[in-house]
């Protein structure tokens, strides 16, 4: 079986291979560090050996009860928002026909989503729409306090108890969050919901192959077993005892590094395939939330090319010199259409007669990588042979492990995200939430 593969090659117009292999040493002791959970935020480590620890006895219970309530719902609501929520939706849209939402007779339950937003008319509508469906929800909290899907799991947890009754809004409502704490898993054992355990030592943005992802996905059709198998493929092919330059994790996270020493301060994660649009969200949360702080680290932005080389290609092509790119390239289409030849050939495209779509996509590829390395941008290359559940299970092991060493080079705490308190606070204080009389005179002091 091939894996996931890493180019690195097109990094060195812009910085030696000397300044790459410089991390050699230091990412031994972090690698060492996250696998014996004695680095900074040692107790948010339970992702560095998660996918081998997923038994078949957690798959089949997670594949019964998705098998169950699939049988009884034409839409999944899954509620939730950040590492509760961009887990589930980025291998969702990877996975699901483009057409989805038009397609007939499906075997497997739309997926929607809601509590990723605080959009009045988003819920509204939803609510339109789910008046005259089957449905049934998912909703995850590990805090069980967030806000934004609190909002919205009270909202529909309503309709869903008007439409059906109770009882039966019961069957049709699992709950995915902490053991003990919280108010999510308070509300849910007293209405006798099904639950699932976030497990303490996971953060959100790890979390997708707990049950955060898992459940949500079963319910959907996808196969986990696969999801989780790549994963754990991904987690031998970067354990410990591989040389850190035969481990693609920890080559990433040195080539990211040496970039950023020259000033390389955005990382712009690159698709040719639209459907990994949302798989660039869960990314940018990785990274975002795990290295941005301290006033340090990359910025993880993301394009969808070919669409955004006809709006943001100008700037990577010409703009500010401090990005890089990373690509992720899949191999072999699950599709095959070919360009048909055309007798008048008025719009001459008869050079391409014959070839498949995805070989243009693939010169599209190619060559965009030489343009913009000729501009100045440095390409990283990642390469999996087709978009399915395994390998998107390897691509995310990957990126984990490399944030995580990537974030102990940096010299933070990859686990933990205190930045994201201070919206909350003032909301909280605007909103004259009990608790916050002070914060609320003071911050209206100020407008
Ligand atoms: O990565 C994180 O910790 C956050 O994005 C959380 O996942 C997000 O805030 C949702 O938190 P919770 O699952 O507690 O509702």
């Amino acid at each position: 079986m091939e894996n996931l593969k890493l180019n690195i090659e097109q990094i060195y117009n812009f910085v030696t291979k000397e300044s790459v292999q410089a991390y050699s040493e230091e990412i031994k002791t972090h690698i060492q560090a996250l696998h014996n959970k004695t680095g900074e935020g040692k107790d948010f480590l339970g992702w560095v050996d998660l996918p081998s620890s997923i038994n078949n006895t957690r798959i089949i219970e997670i594949e019964k009860i998705a098998q169950n309530l699939k049988n009884k719902i034409d839409l999944l609501v899954v509620i939730g928002i950040g590492g509760s929520f961009l887990g589930a939706k980025s291998i969702s849209e990877a996975m699901s026909h483009s057409f989805s939402h038009l397609k007939a007779n499906s075997e497997y339950p739309l997926i929607l989503f809601a509590g990723q937003n605080i959009g009045e008319d988003y819920l509204a509508e939803m609510l339109e729409i789910l008046e005259t469906k089957r449905y049934g929800l998912v909703v995850i909290s590990k805090s069980g306090t967030t806000t934004e899907p609190a909002i919205a799991f009270r909202i529909l947890k309503n309709h869903l108890e008007e439409k059906v009754g109770k009882d039966r809004a019961k069957e049709l409502i699992i709950a995915v969050t902490d053991a003990k704490k919280g108010a999510l898993r308070k509300l849910a054992e007293q209405e006798g919901y099904t639950t699932f355990i976030i497990p303490d030592d996971v953060g959100g943005r790890f979390s997708v192959l707990t049950p955060v992802g898992l459940v949500p996905l079963a319910i959907g059709g996808v196969n986990i077993r696969q999801l989780v198998k790549g994963a754990s493929d991904m987690e031998k092919l970067t354990a410990g005892t591989v040389n850190i330059w035969d481990n693609p994790s920890s080559v990433y996270a040195a080539a990211r590094n040496a970039l950023y020493a020259k000033g390389k301060k955005i990382e712009i994660l690159v698709n040719f395939e639209n459907k990994l649009h949302y798989f660039a969200e869960w990314w940018k949360q990785l990274y975002g939330e795990s290295e941005g702080k301290e006033n340090k680290g990359i910025y993880p932005a993301s394009v969808d090319f070919t669409a955004d080389l006809h709006s943001m290609g100008q700037y990577i092509q010409e703009g500010e010199r401090s990005l890089f790119e990373t690509v992720i390239s899949v191999k072999e289409t699950v599709q095959k259409l070919t360009i048909p030849k055309d007798t008048e050939n008025l719009d001459s495209l008869n050079f391409l007669a014959g070839k498949r779509i995805d070989e243009v996509n693939k010169m599209a590829e190619l060559g965009t990588r030489i343009a913009h390395v000729d501009g100045g941008v440095p390409n990283i290359r990642i390469e999996i042979p087709k978009l399915n559940e395994y390998y998107l299970g390897q691509l995310m092991y990957f990126f984990e492990k490399a944030c995580g060493i990537s974030g102990y080079i940096l010299k933070v705490n990859p686990f933990n995200q205190p930045g994201v308190e201070a919206y909350k606070n003032n909301m909280f204080a605007l909103l004259e939430k009990p608790g916050y009389e002070e914060q609320t005179k003071k911050i209206k002091a100020r407008l």
